[in-house]
C-alpha cells in the first residue's frame, strides 16, 4: 500500500479529445523526481478513458472512471459500463458513491454491490462520503458516516483496495470549506469508525470539496489526509499543478 499523497481529478461531465492536450504539462511534470511522492489519479467521463489511458502510458499517472454499474456480467443495462469495462480498458481506479451519483439514485446497498465488483474485477476504489448541510445542521454527520460505511462496506472485509474520500456535500463546488480543526476532527472521527470496523488495517482518506490552488496551503497543514480529490480546479491543468506542487514542497 503506497505512502504517496493522492492528487485524484474528478473532471464530471467536462471534457473532449480537445482538453485532453491540456494535461501533457501535467504528464511531463509528474516523471520529474520531486513529483515521486504525488500519486495522480485523473478520473475523466467514459468517454476519454481509453485516450486517457493512451497518452498516461509512459508516465507515472494512472486513470480512474467516475462510477460504474454493479453487475459484473455483460447485460441489457443500456448508458451502463460495468467495472469489468473499465478494468479492461486499462483504468485502474473507479470513483463510487459519489454525492452526485447518490443524487441520482445511488443508495447505500447500489454503492455495496458496486464496490464489491469493482473490487472482484480487482479495481482500487475512491469511495466517497459525506453529509450534507441538513444533517450537519442536525448534527447527524457521525451517523451518516458511519452508515455509509457500514453498509456501503458490508461483506467488504479488506481495504487495502479503497482510499476513503470525505467529501462534505455542502462544500463540493460551493467554496465553502470547514475550519481545519474540525475538518480534522471527521478525519479522526472516520478514521475510528474504520479502525473499528477494520481493526488494525491501514485506511488512506482523502479530503474532497471545493479544493483549489489558494485553500491548498492551508488544507495541507492536516497531516491526517492522505491527499485531495479536486473537481473544478483539476480541469485547469496550470491550478492543478499549483495544488500538487504546493501540497508536495
Ligand atoms: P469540487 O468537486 O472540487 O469542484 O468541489 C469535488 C468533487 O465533487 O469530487
Amino acid at each position: 500500500m503506497t505512502n504517496k499523497i493522492f492528487f485524484i481529478a474528478n473532471w464530471k461531465m467536462f471534457g473532449d479529445l480537445k482538453s485532453l492536450k491540456s494535461i501533457k504539462r501535467v504528464i511531463n511534470l509528474s516523471k520529474k523526481k520531486k513529483f515521486l511522492n504525488a500519486k495522480i489519479i485523473y478520473c475523466p467521463p467514459y468517454t476519454l478513458l481509453n485516450s486517457f489511458v493512451i497518452k498516461t502510458k509512459k508516465s507515472r499517472i494512472t486513470v480512474g472512471a467516475q462510477n460504474c454499474h454493479h453487475k459484473i456480467d455483460p447485460g441489457p443495462y443500456t448508458g451502463s459500463i460495468s467495472s469489468n469495462m473499465i478494468k479492461k480498458i486499462g483504468a485502474k481506479y473507479v470513483i463510487i458513491g459519489h454525492s452526485e451519483n447518490r443524487l441520482n439514485g445511488d443508495t447505500n446497498e447500489e454503492i455495496n454491490k458496486k464496490i464489491q465488483s469493482a473490487i472482484s474485477n480487482n479495481l482500487s476504489v475512491i469511495f466517497c462520503i459525506g453529509e450534507n448541510m441538513t444533517e450537519k445542521k442536525n448534527k447527524k454527520t457521525n451517523l451518516v458516516l458511519r452508515n455509509q460505511i457500514n453498509l456501503g462496506l458490508r461483506k467488504i472485509k479488506k481495504i487495502d483496495k479503497i482510499i476513503f474520500a470525505y467529501e462534505p456535500i455542502w462544500s463540493i463546488g460551493t467554496g465553502k470549506i470547514m475550519s481545519n480543526n474540525e475538518l480534522k476532527k471527521q478525519i479522526l472521527n472516520i478514521k475510528n469508525i474504520l479502525k473499528n470496523k477494520f481493526k488494525k488495517q491501514k485506511n488512506r482518506i482523502v479530503y474532497g470539496g471545493s479544493v483549489n490552488d489558494k485553500n491548498i496551503i492551508n488544507l495541507k497543514q492536516i497531516k491526517e489526509i492522505n491527499g485531495f480529490l479536486v473537481g473544478g480546479a483539476s480541469q485547469n491543468s496550470n491550478k492543478f499543478i499549483d495544488i500538487i506542487e504546493k501540497t508536495i514542497n
